[in-house]
């Protein structure tokens, strides 16, 4: 359902990184590659049951196709029952040139074309969505904002919750003092060791209270 990338694709920083050509994004509309009148792309599942499934004909036509103008480095299918994104994933996909995301719907795809076509399969979480699009969505946007040149400043990536293991320290800005909130005095202290330090900490105190779970030796990266 290619409408749904509208908003996400124009209206962003991953448009601005489109536009600086730091990445190019195309959707593709399976039925464009459907061989049927009717442009189907989903039929009835075999043996019976609720849900349309999607087709293997589509699917490995726009695949194909692909392939034919590109190298791809993996075909990754959007789906609940997929490898958990996190950042760790996130890094390294952002680091391959090519990628095919594809985007199931109701009840699923034909098993063969997992089978047969898909190298990866990724989900965003332990909830089912409607389908494979804001999936799609998500990953993209957590691999282009971490391109050279999409965020402005270098080191904010490198900073994010998650880099190093930890959720983000606390941020201020002006005013300094809102109402009687003040802005910690370390941080204005123009200290810059003293103020690392001091993130550090907020780091691992947040981490601590918020996720405990990241802080377990194998989550550990
Ligand atoms: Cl990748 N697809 C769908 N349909 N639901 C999801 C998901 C993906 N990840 C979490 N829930």
């Amino acid at each position: 359902m290619p409408d749904l990338f509208g908003g996400f694709l124009n209206e962003s920083i991953v448009n601005r990184a489109r536009i600086k050509n730091i990445v190019e994004i195309n959707v593709h509309n399976l039925r464009d590659y459907s061989q049927n009148r009717h442009h189907r792309v989903d039929d009835y599942s075999y043996g019976g049951g609720a849900g349309m499934v999607l087709m293997i004909e589509p699917i490995a036509n726009c695949i194909r196709a692909l392939k034919k103008q590109r190298k791809y480095e993996e075909i990754i299918y959007l789906t609940p029952d997929g490898n958990l994104l996190d950042q760790q994933l996130a890094n390294e996909l952002s680091l391959k040139s090519n990628l095919i995301l594809l985007c199931g719907h109701y009840k699923g795809i034909d098993e063969r074309v997992r089978k047969h076509f898909i190298t990866l399969e990724i989900s965003i979480g332990n909830y089912v969505l409607t389908g494979g699009e804001l999936a799609a969505a998500v990953l993209t946007d957590a691999m282009v904002r971490l391109l050279p040149g999409v965020i402005n400043d270098v080191t904010s990536a490198l900073s994010d919750s998650f880099q190093d293991g930890l959720l983000a320290p606390p941020v201020y800005t002006r005013p300094e003092d809102f109402e009687g909130m003040k802005v910690p005095k370390v941080l204005m202290s123009g200290h810059a060791e003293k103020i690392e330090k001091w993130r550090f900490e907020k780091a691992v105190e947040r981490t601590k209270q918020k996720r405990p779970d990241l802080l377990s030796s194998n989550n550990h990266k």
